[in-house]
């Protein structure tokens, strides 16, 4: 006979306990524990499989080749990962107004003109996608629309008529009727998620959620679903040029980190594919200032860094740091002290990229180096240069990889100069090239 008793998850937090109380222990929320009934772990060792269906070899499984479907736009179809694999759960999420529901119209009209395809907005009704998909200036014929908001009609509508694309525009909307889970909780958008990823596997459909970023943290929304599902996507905004980053953060069927850039026009988001053009437009050239060209994804970009350093008066000098990890700046800094035998450590040093970007790897440390002495000794590095190399705690310059893509999109927006290791090797071409063994070789750079 199978024992069973109860135990309390909150909704909230979903911790689990065996006794009910009224404030979660750990989120301490108010009357959010709801009680289940579990059945124990002795019972279930009574139920026997047969050991011949459950376990296969893999010569015995099938497999089918499903193209990946391109939306013929580049962005997004490089974010994705060379096109949306069939089956596959993907999440596209951002702060509310970013652009997700615009995104999402867009890829589902161009999609609808080659598969079939549906889409669900919980959120919005019918007539507000109509004005919308006018404001886009697309009709998409062939797209079907739906403004339910319950979970099973939607399963039950894809199980009959198998589109190939759904899309649910949020999930956090959605409701489900037959579990005890309150709407919108972390329980319950689980439980969705899960529904959704036995969907896409078991009928081979595509299908693509928005969730939102809640204020709390990531962690309360599609951050507790990324281990669920198979590519999760951020948009999001970028401050100077009004310009909205595709970021893949997760992909099974990708390279993560790839980024696609937009720009929100009157007409929904339109692709920058020469994004390089508008960063290299941005250049101020004065002292502190640094070109580096780094790969995100697989594409190389052109960034500078900014640095300001002055004379601290606080026992404490400050460190101020974004787009970098503080702990690479400090480091580098701490080299240059060490070996040039300058006062950085009594100076408050200030540092950031131009824009909202972030980078990470050891590709920047020479032009973290370059930008710090550039505004320590106050003057600017020659124009049009860009700086590629690493940096040992030894202080000598070591070379960089994929350095060829890097320098050749850096030639195609005018670059004339490289600053590298001794020992990077750079092809032929028309600029002049700076090499330097060590640290000390950078004073020569601002010596005269
Ligand atoms: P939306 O796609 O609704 O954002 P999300 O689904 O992420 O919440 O985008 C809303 C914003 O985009 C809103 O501020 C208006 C703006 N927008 C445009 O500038 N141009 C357009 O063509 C459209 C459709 C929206
Ligand atoms: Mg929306």
């Amino acid at each position: 006979m199978n024992k069973t008793k109860t135990q309390f998850t909150c909704n909230n937090c979903t911790y689990t306990t065996l006794k009910w109380f009224g404030c979660c222990p750990e989120c301490k929320a108010w009357d959010s524990l709801s009680e289940q009934r579990i059945i124990s772990k002795n019972a279930t060792h009574t139920q026997r499989v047969e050991p011949s269906n459950f376990l296969k070899n893999l010569a015995d499984i099938e497999t089918k080749d499903h193209p990946r479907v391109c939306a013929g736009i580049d962005e997004w179809d490089r974010v994705i990962g060379g096109g949306l694999v069939p089956g596959s759960l993907i999440i596209v999420t951002g702060d509310p107004g970013i652009g997700k529901s615009t995104l999402l119209l867009q890829i589902a009209a161009l999609l609808s003109q080659k598969k079939k395809v549906f889409y669900f907005s919980t959120e919005e009704s019918l007539q507000q996608i109509k004005s919308r998909a006018i404001r886009l200036q697309t009709t998409p014929d062939a797209l079907l629309f739906s403004d339910t908001a319950d979970l099973n009609s939607i399963i039950t509508v894809a199980e009959e008529q198998r589109p190939d694309i759904i899309i649910l525009d949020s999930i956090q909307n959605c409701y489900l009727t037959d579990t005890q889970a309150l709407p919108g909780s972390i329980n319950q958008l689980k439980e969705a998620t899960f529904r959704l990823m036995r969907l896409s596997k078991e009928k081979t459909i595509t299908v693509i959620v928005t969730g939102h970023i809640t204020k709390e943290g990531i962690i309360a929304g599609p951050k507790t679903l990324e281990h669920m599902v198979d590519a999760v996507f951020y948009l999001q905004g970028e401050e100077r040029w009004q310009t909205r980053i595709l970021r893949a953060v997760k992909n099974r069927f990708g390279a993560i980190n790839e980024l696609g850039f937009f720009s929100m026009e009157q007409n929904g988001l339109q692709e920058i594919p020469n994004i390089n053009a508008h960063l290299i437009n941005d250049i101020s050239y004065a002292p502190g200032s640094v070109l580096i060209s780094i790969m995100e994804g697989s594409r190389p970009l052109l960034l500078e860094l900014q640095a300001l350093t002055n004379p601290s008066k606080l026992a404490m000098p400050q460190r101020v740091v974004s787009g970098v990890d503080p702990k690479q700046v400090i480091l580098i800094a701490a080299i240059l002290e060490k070996y040039l035998k300058i006062k950085l450590s009594m100076s408050d040093i200030f540092f950031k990229i131009s824009g909202s970007f972030k980078i990470r790897g050891n590709e920047s440390d020479l032009g973290i180096a370059l930008a710090l002495l550039s505004s320590y000794f106050q003057k600017p590095l020659p124009e049009k240069s860009i700086a590629l190399g690493e940096i040992s705690l030894t202080g000598q310059i070591k070379p960089v990889n994929n350095s060829a893509s890097l320098i050749k999109e850096a030639v195609k927006f005018g670059i004339e100069r490289l600053f590298v290791a001794h020992n990077q090797t750079v092809e032929k071409g028309q600029y002049t090239i700076n090499r330097f063994h060590n640290v000390y070789d950078l004073l020569h750079l601002f010596s005269e």
